[in-house]
């Protein structure tokens, strides 16, 4: 990482890579034409756009017509809850998710419950799992929807989304899966999840911000989200985001290619950090301890503030994520861990390391280094 600095909130955003850059450029330059002119430069900037909707579909399991272009996950979770509500309202007005959601869908859910429907979030066990019988009891004859992530952001922990999926489509009921942590993290198939439903983001997989794509299972296309112009098959109209559109393209594609190789190289740094670090006095792992992100480690540490803990660490170079939601200058501890059962105390003492495959063995070894006494030094200035 630049300036010796190391980062390690991968989970929060990735530096874009090489190659997505260089798919980029050229759509800013030469090829900066509006895909809905008739002329050459319109129609090469359609066949880009057209070329990372088709790369896009085939690497993520899915059908060209099912792939719609955002701006990233949060449209992509607002857009579909909304649109299977309005779309199903008749059949019912019950929706089921869960606590450890994202606020993507937490705070579109509150939407909805302010339009009349009902939401039901289903509660983790301690270590961040929903199991697919707590779903089934919650299932209602007017349930309309279920939306379960496939991958913590806090936590790390790995839903078991194709159970979870099965579970809500053995009462003919929508499925939709915020993939957002989960895409390149971990292999994944629309298809062979069966969800109705996808989202995702492409600055989560080292592609660049602003672009994502929301999944759709034929026949199931979402209800228009912007009027205009009619792009999206009409449903997200105004001039689409071509140059990111293909970095998030050559990203996934780059990403993919290197997956196997990733996963193996980031599980055995994490492996390695999470071993030095719950030997620390006061440190435990949150999340669950097999069946988790290959990249994340999470923590709490007692008698520790997580936001001062990444003020430190940021003091010795090191940029990582306390997990913590700082909201008007108070520091409220995560609800996810809350969720998952931890009082005040332990939750709002939270650590979120998250890599990618630039972090390299030295920079763990340099973070196991630092904690210890990044630690001792918190806890004696709390104690005065
Ligand atoms: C699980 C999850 N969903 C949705 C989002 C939002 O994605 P975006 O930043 O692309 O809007 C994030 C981002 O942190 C996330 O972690």
């Amino acid at each position: 990482m630049g300036q010796n600095r190391i980062y390690v909130d991968n989970s929060a955003t990735t530096p874009v890579s090489r190659e997505s850059l260089a798919a980029m450029l050229p759509y800013f330059t030469e090829c900066f034409g509006n895909p809905s002119a008739v002329y050459s430069y319109g129609r090469e900037a359609k066949k880009a756009l057209e070329d990372s909707r088709q790369a896009i579909a085939g690497l993520i399991g899915a059908l060209n017509s099912e792939i719609f272009f955002t701006s990233g996950g949060t449209e992509g979770d607002n857009w579909i809850l909304q649109s299977v509500c309005e779309q199903y309202a008749h059949k019912g007005r019950h929706i089921v998710s869960s606590k450890i959601e994202h606020s993507a869908v937490l705070r579109t859910l509150e939407r909805l419950e302010r339009r009349g429907f009902e939401v039901t979030l289903l509660e983790p066990d301690r270590a961040g799992m929903i199991h697919p019988d707590m779903l089934e009891k919650a299932l209602r004859d007017d349930t309309i929807l279920v939306s379960i992530m496939a991958a913590n952001n806090v936590v790390g922990t790995l839903l078991p989304v194709k159970e979870l999926c099965a579970a809500a489509h053995k009462r003919k009921i929508l499925f939709h899966t915020d993939a957002v942590q989960a895409l390149c993290h971990i292999p994944l198939d629309a298809r062979s999840l069966g969800v109705d439903f996808l989202t995702f983001s492409a600055h989560k997989f080292h592609g660049p911000k602003g672009a994502g794509a929301l999944y759709a299972r034929v026949p199931l296309a979402p209800l228009p989200l912007i009027s205009g112009g009619g792009q999206e098959k009409n449903r997200r109209s105004g001039t689409e985001n071509v140059a990111a559109i293909a970095g998030m393209a050559a990203a996934l594609e780059e990403e993919l290619r290197g997956l196997a190789a990733n996963i193996e190289k980031t599980r055995a740094l994490r492996d390695k950090l999470i071993a030095a670090v719950v030997k620390l006095p006061g440190a435990f792992l949150t999340g669950d301890p097999e069946m988790r992100l290959p990249g994340l480690a999470s923590f709490v540490f007692e008698d520790v503030e997580g936001q001062e803990l990444v003020v430190k660490l940021d003091g010795e170079g090191v940029c990582a994520s306390s997990g913590s939601a700082c909201s008007s200058g108070s520091v409220e501890p995560s609800p996810v861990l809350s969720a998952m059962g931890y009082g005040n105390k332990l939750a709002r003492g939270a650590l979120r390391i998250s890599l990618s495959r630039y972090n390299t063995e030295a920079e763990i070894d340099y973070i196991i280094e630092k904690l210890p006494g990044i630690l001792e030094k918190l806890r004696a200035e709390r104690r005065g």
